[in-house]
């Protein structure tokens, strides 16, 4: 039998043990990114795209107006991103202030008032010493500028990574990601660094996204370059994320950087850019002035199924699974033992698919998934359009230049 002290010692290392393990728990928390606020790809808006340095508190008030006016706030969309160029200077405490000729009212304001619309606030800063647009950035100054944005009510920090020579992105990611969680509150943490690190590799544990690529550039296949940077149409960046499914799931994505639908490019394109990052589970952040779109652009960019595609709990990123000339097939596994398929033109001519579901087995070694359409019948119907089908017979269709056929596979209708 076991004497009364000993008891009593091995009780008191239980506890000291207890409490020296919370502490342990509670120190590394406390520097973890906030966990549940990316759990599918987010979605919002964004002022660069549209606005670059032209931006002011009304154009965000009347954005937030138009997110919920236009039915956007309805298909999912809620964060509102201030980009680039709302810094004035720092007070004489060091405390950034934002530009007083455009933001007078200041940015808790604005944060209130995108708050009582039932959305979310989201701001940018720069790891380096000034921003891209030249404004001031973080360097110095992490911990205190979290803590201005967690009092003013921000809900979503894009760190940047202009005029950071010298400077190593992993500690630089990490340390304003420590900021933001020592400043106590939620805050979805978006890595801007182009993919020059392989942020993929690190991200993971640090930020809830990161870009993967140079900047956007409003065009379907080309690529712009005056030399000092260098932008990439649709499917240039596409093509950047062979190899970097793996490293993306709930909470952590790869950003192929905010849309363009809407702002140009014909149609069919808006379709195939759209569905296109929800194939591949990126966020949806949109580019375009949501006051004044076009309606054929508020239908695109609030289609419920291939929104419902980007945002399914699964969140695999798709994988290419056939190259035809011009025709590429993309899979993504979803809930359910459903399957989103994506068919896409990639040439400006007019192509013709002739799709024999049984030449090929599906299979996705990454989410152990398989589909031999030899043995199983799965229904299919077009997320663009009202047709429907099933895997029995061959798929055929004229695709029209740059666009998508986008299938979800529901099954099996028979085996
Ligand atoms: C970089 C980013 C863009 C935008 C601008 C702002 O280019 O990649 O998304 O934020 O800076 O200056």
């Amino acid at each position: 039998m076991m004497k009364g002290y000993e008891m009593n010692i091995k009780r008191t290392a239980r506890i000291i043990a207890g409490i020296l393990l919370g502490a342990a728990v509670c120190s590394s928390s406390w520097a973890q990114k906030a966990e549940g606020l990316a759990s599918t790809p987010q979605m919002g808006w964004n002022s660069w795209n549209k606005f670059a340095c032209d931006i002011d508190e009304r154009l965000i008030r009347e954005t937030a107006d138009a997110m919920v006016n236009s039915g956007m706030k309805d298909a999912g969309y809620r964060y509102v991103n201030i980009d680039d160029c709302w810094q004035g200077e720092r007070d004489t405490d060091g405390n950034i202030q934002p530009d007083p000729k455009r933001f007078p009212s200041g940015i808790k304001a604005l944060a209130d008032y995108v708050h009582s619309k039932g959305l979310k606030l989201g701001i940018y800063s720069d790891a380096g010493a000034t921003t891209c647009g030249g404004r001031p950035g973080s360097r110095g100054h992490e911990y205190q500028d979290a803590r201005s944005y967690a009092r003013w009510g921000i809900d979503y920090v894009k760190y940047d990574w202009c005029n950071t020579p010298g400077m190593n992105a992993e500690p630089a990611y990490t340390t304003m990601r420590d900021a933001i969680a020592k400043a106590g509150r939620p805050m979805l943490f978006s890595a801007c660094e182009w993919g020059m690190s392989k942020p993929w590799e690190w991200a993971g544990q640090v930020a809830h996204s990161w870009r993967t690529t140079p900047d956007i550039y409003n065009c379907f296949d080309c690529e712009y370059s005056p030399g000092f940077s260098t932008g990439l149409g649709v499917l240039r960046i596409l093509d950047r994320q062979a190899g970097l499914r793996k490293f993306a799931g709930p909470g952590h994505w790869n950003d192929m950087d905010m849309l363009e639908v809407g702002n140009g490019m014909s149609e069919d394109e808006d379709r195939a850019h759209l569905s296109i990052w929800a194939m591949m589970a990126s966020p949806l952040i949109l580019g375009n002035d949501l006051r004044s779109m076009s309606e054929s652009t508020r239908r695109i960019l609030t289609n419920p199924r291939v929104i419902a595609v980007s945002q399914d709990r699964l969140g695999v990123q798709a994988l290419r699974v056939l190259v035809d000339g011009p025709l590429e097939i993309y899979a993504k596994p979803l809930d359910g033992g459903q399957w989103a398929l994506m068919f896409l033109n990639r040439s400006n001519q007019p192509a013709d698919l002739h799709h024999d579901w049984k030449a090929q087995v599906l299979t996705d070694d990454l989410s152990r998934r398989s589909v031999d359409f030899k043995q199983t019948v799965y229904r299919w119907s077009d997320l663009w359009s009202s047709k429907t089908g099933d895997t029995s017979t061959k798929l055929l269709a004229r695709m029209a230049p740059h666009s998508v056929l986008m299938l979800l596979l529901t099954g099996p209708a028979k085996t």
